[in-house]
């Protein structure tokens, strides 16, 4: 796909994120909605690295660092909130970290309350990318840096930095992890493809999006790759919030509209593993034909363990600790008044110009390399994957 298509892709996700931000206008208590609880299921696989809390707090040195988060919902929010709470601490910064319920509003409220709490920088990852502009301004007008964290925050001239994965990049692994498992280039094919991309609200998802699909679309334009649900434009297979529930009926709908007469699917391009892992039980539950190729990102327990029991084909791994680590470095150059350590100065343009960003390096990870990426480096326990 070209840059010009993916900026036309951005314009709408941004769109699109401005009219949800719009309609989300009630207020609501801030203190009700700080600290949501995480779900039964959630509390039983807490990441390692929450558990660990191993640096121990060094003594406060009076600065506060305000930390949103979207959800608890997902696991790694969790682990990305965790390991920035643990390293600022021991840093010596005190740490306001909040989950925003995946509720634009709430988020609104949470960042609000940190600044009126004397917050001195604040870390943000945002559930809809253009959706804080209230509380972005309260923050500016403070002066108060702002570093988007993960996601951009679009159409805000508040941000001040932002530190990621190469989100380009994690769809360039997983579209190449395709061609070279089906040989494309050799094999005469057909085959059959299916796409389950992100949310259109997060500026991530066209990224990894258009990463794979740049490398796949010459093989379905001669044919070699076939879409029998037709449906591959990114406003046709988006997932709204990144919802597992969504992507399975999405995904229960192609099979039983596509693939009911038991034609194989041979591979399905899921952008990461909340949204694998719904293809993955719409699989389960209605498909026939030859398991497919299925692809994912983050290396989420559950989706870890489906790669090893085989229903996974691959995730990309990005390492939590790895831009909790970066992001607790910039935050001390930001208050020291040093240079902030970046990488990209192009790529990344929310609206108002482009943002200085630090992209990190993300990695392919499949039931070959499992445990040396994630056991051995302590990422998660080998009980936590039974
Ligand atoms: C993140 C992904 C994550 C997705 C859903 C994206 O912004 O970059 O790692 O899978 O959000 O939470």
């Amino acid at each position: 796909m070209s840059k010009k298509l993916l900026s036309v892709l951005l314009s709408t996700a941004m769109v699109a994120a401005l009219l949800v931000g719009c309609g989300n206008s009630a207020a609501e208590e801030p203190a009700a909605a700080t600290e949501e609880a995480a779900p039964a299921e959630e509390a039983a696989e807490e990441p390692a690295a929450e558990e660990e809390e191993a640096a121990p707090a060094a003594e406060s040195n009076g600065t506060k660092v305000g930390v949103s988060m979207p959800t608890k919902d997902l696991q790694r929010w969790n682990q990305d909130g965790a390991n920035m709470e643990a390293e600022l601490k021991a840093a010596g910064y005190e740490v306001d970290l909040q989950y925003a319920n995946n509720e634009p509003q709430t988020q609104v409220s949470q960042i609000e309350n940190m600044i009126s709490n004397g917050a001195n920088v604040l870390v943000i990852a945002a559930i809809e990318a253009s959706s804080l502009g209230e509380a972005l301004d309260m923050a500016k007008a403070a002066n108060i840096p702002v570093v988007a964290y993960d996601r951009l925050l679009m159409n805000s001239d508040a941000v001040s930095y932002y530190a990621t994965f190469d989100n380009y990049k994690v769809g360039q692994v997983q579209g190449q992890y395709i061609i070279d498992t089906l040989d494309l280039d050799n094999a005469d094919g057909p085959f059959n493809l299916e796409i389950t991309a992100g949310d259109p609200g997060d500026n991530n998802a066209p990224f990894f999006y258009s990463g794979a699909m740049d490398l796949l679309q010459p093989y379905i334009d001669e044919g070699k790759l076939v879409v029998k649900s037709g449906q591959t434009a990114f406003e046709e297979v988006g997932t709204p919030q990144w919802k597992t529930e969504t992507a399975q009926s999405r995904a229960d709908n192609i099979i039983s509209s596509f693939y009911a007469d038991g034609t194989n699917i041979d591979v399905w391009l899921c952008s990461n593993d909340s949204t694998a892992l719904g293809v993955e039980t719409a699989l389960a539950n209605s498909y026939n034909g030859e398991y497919p190729i299925v692809t994912g990102q983050d290396c989420d327990i559950e989706n870890t363990k489906n790669m090893i029991a085989g229903k996974q084909s691959m995730s990309v791994f990005k390492d939590t600790r790895t831009l909790a680590t970066q992001v607790v470095k910039m935050v001390g150059q930001i208050l020291n008044g040093e240079e902030v350590d970046v990488n990209d100065t192009e790529t990344y343009d929310n609206g108002t110009g482009v943002i200085p960003s630090f992209l990190c390096d993300p990695v392919f990870a499949d039931a070959n390399n499992y445990k040396e990426l994630l056991i051995d480096s302590g990422y998660y326990t080998e009980d936590q994957l039974q």
